[in-house]
């Protein structure tokens, strides 16, 4: 009786032991496969799927943390206000045109433009501020959902004058434009189209990849999360793009998706369809390409400037990466980029410069040779009655100005 007893409680232990196991193994196995599979937040045309920056983090900490520095990382983001530039404080947050006035205001967190057309007196139209776009080196320009469809605010604010000014181009009176995928194409991820054609110019707003990441240089990256995850001793990058292996086309296509000028017609599928390692001309291409590249404007077209130059033509590797560390902020840093052309250039075989000036390796080498140049597309209105004033870019026409 009493053995009985006791091989009942043994079963009985036996059985909560496995129960307990069963539990834990379970458990276990479900933060194994989710630790596996990480979530994914879009899908390519090609059926790859992208899983967003923070998943790099646990194994390229370094090109990760330097990345949220970088103005790709930053150009377009929510409207939050650590990341909104513009003025919002009574006496800041005004604009004054000819025919509107416009005033910009923030109520619990959340970001506003007044219009008011002047011989509509009564009337005011209020816009949210939903998607700012640029980081905010020189400016930005504010973007508002309606339905699917994005508009683009009236105002934009310019760093230069710290101010509100007129958006570059924008007609007076329309207080927002339609702005279709114009300015996601090259300043974010990805966003997914709403209907099944690839085509599409409306968007999923829940499945828009903002800011300019990783997976928008280096393609959709899952199964490259899958395979490293589950196999911790590879050395070797698996499923990712590498960059060394592409020709200097397709590493200067890479760049020239969005520097290259509007690409404003589209040949194959959307802005989208393009990743890294594809050819660029079969995707998308310039109107008016018969135009001499001299007249190209600076704003935006770095490749087709590039493309000009003595220094580009003369030397069969030059891409953009030759001066350029895609995951840094860069900018401003002098020493950085006169080490790049001094490591192609001996200036001390350049006399006799300019007025009897001589060159020497201490000078900062692009305030004469890539010099500001005034934009003539990118120009704005700072306030009513006064002129336009242009945007500076630094030409990547490298060369002698006098
Ligand atoms: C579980 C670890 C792991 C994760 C997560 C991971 N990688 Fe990697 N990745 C590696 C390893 C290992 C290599 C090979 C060594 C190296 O180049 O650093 C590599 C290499 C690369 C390369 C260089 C490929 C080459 O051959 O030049 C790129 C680009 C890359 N990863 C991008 C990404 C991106 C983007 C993400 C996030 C979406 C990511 N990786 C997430 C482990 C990982
Ligand atoms: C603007 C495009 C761009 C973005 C954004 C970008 N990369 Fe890269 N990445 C490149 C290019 C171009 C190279 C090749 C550099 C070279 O050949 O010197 C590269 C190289 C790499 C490499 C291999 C070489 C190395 O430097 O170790 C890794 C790993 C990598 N990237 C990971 C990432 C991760 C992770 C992110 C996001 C946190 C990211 N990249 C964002 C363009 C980009
Ligand atoms: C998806 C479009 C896109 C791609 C691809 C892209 N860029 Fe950009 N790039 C931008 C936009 C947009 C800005 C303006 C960012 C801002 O200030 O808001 C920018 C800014 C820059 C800047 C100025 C950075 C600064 O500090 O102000 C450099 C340099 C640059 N890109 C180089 C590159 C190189 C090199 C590549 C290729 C490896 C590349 N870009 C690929 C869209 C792109
Ligand atoms: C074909 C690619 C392309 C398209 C389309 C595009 N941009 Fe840009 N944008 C760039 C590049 C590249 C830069 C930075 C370098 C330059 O000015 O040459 C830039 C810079 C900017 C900046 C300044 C960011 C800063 O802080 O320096 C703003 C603001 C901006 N763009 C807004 C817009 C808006 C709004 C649209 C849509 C109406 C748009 N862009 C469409 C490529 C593009
Ligand atoms: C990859 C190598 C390389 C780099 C980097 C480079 N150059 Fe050059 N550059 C050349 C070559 C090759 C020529 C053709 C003339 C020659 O052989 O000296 C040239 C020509 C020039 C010229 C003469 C232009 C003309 O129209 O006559 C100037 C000026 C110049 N480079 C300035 C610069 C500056 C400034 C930088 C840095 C921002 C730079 N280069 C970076 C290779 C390079
Ligand atoms: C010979 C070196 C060199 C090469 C090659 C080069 N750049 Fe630059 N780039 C520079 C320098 C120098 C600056 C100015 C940086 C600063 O202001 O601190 C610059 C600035 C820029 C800016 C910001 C312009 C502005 O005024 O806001 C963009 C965008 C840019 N480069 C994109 C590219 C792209 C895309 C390519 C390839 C097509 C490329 N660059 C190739 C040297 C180079
Ligand atoms: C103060 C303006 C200025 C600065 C700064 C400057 N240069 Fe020059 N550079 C010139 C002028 C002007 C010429 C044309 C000289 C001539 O034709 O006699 C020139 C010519 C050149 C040439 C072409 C020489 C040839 O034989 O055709 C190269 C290459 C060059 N510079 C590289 C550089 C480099 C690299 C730096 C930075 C270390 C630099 N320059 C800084 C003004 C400048």
């Amino acid at each position: 009786m009493n053995n009985k007893k006791n091989l009942k409680i043994i079963v009985f232990i036996i059985f909560g032991l496995f129960l307990v196991y069963g539990f834990w193994y379970f458990k276990n196995a479900i933060e194994i496969s989710s630790y596996l599979e990480p979530d994914v937040i879009a899908t390519h045309y090609n059926g790859s799927n992208f899983v967003g920056s923070e998943t790099c983090l646990e194994c390229h900490e370094n090109i990760y943390k330097s990345h949220l520095e970088t103005a790709h990382f930053n150009t377009s983001s929510k409207s939050k206000k650590d990341h909104i530039k513009g003025r919002f404080t009574e006496g800041l947050n005004e604009l004054d045109l000819m025919s509107v006035r416009l005033k910009m205001i923030e109520e619990e967190g959340d970001y506003y433009q007044l219009s008011n057309i002047k011989y509509k007196t009564k009337e005011v139209v209020k816009s949210k501020i939903e998607i700012v776009i640029g980081s905010g080196v020189k400016g930005q320009s504010h973007l508002q959902w309606k339905g699917n469809d994005l508009y683009q605010l009236q105002a934009s604010y310019f760093q230069p004058t710290d101010s509100w000014v007129n958006s570059p181009n924008f007609p007076e009176n329309a207080l927002s434009r339609k702005v279709d995928d114009n300015c996601l194409k090259c300043h974010v991820t990805f966003a997914e189209p709403k209907q099944e054609s690839n085509v599409s110019k409306s968007y999923d707003r829940e499945r828009i990849m903002l800011g300019i990441d990783c997976e928008r240089c280096h393609g959709p990256s899952e199964k490259h999360v899958q395979f490293h995850r589950s196999n911790p001793d590879a050395l070797i990058g698996k499923f990712v793009d590498n960059y060394k292996e592409y020709s200097r086309q397709q590493r200067l296509d890479a760049c020239a998706v969005c520097h290259s000028g509007l690409q404003g017609q589209q040949i194959k599928g959307n802005p989208f369809s393009f990743i890294a390692g594809d050819t660029l001309s079969l995707y998308s291409k310039n109107y008016r390409n018969a135009n001499s590249n001299t007249k190209l404007d600076v704003h935006g077209n770095q490749m087709g400037l590039l493309s000009e130059s003595s220094c580009f033509v003369n030397s069969s590797k030059m891409d953009c990466i030759t001066c350029h560390s895609p995951h840094e902020n860069q900018r401003g840093n002098a020493d950085v980029f006169n080490a790049k052309c001094l490591s192609c250039h001996d200036v001390e075989t350049v006399n006799n410069v300019a007025e009897g000036q001589e060159h020497n390796v201490s000078q900062n080498c692009i305030t004469c040779h890539m010099p500001l140049v005034p934009s003539e597309v990118m120009k704005l209105k700072l306030e009513d009655g006064m002129n336009e004033i242009p945007v500076y870019i630094r030409t990547h026409l490298i060369g002698i100005y006098k």
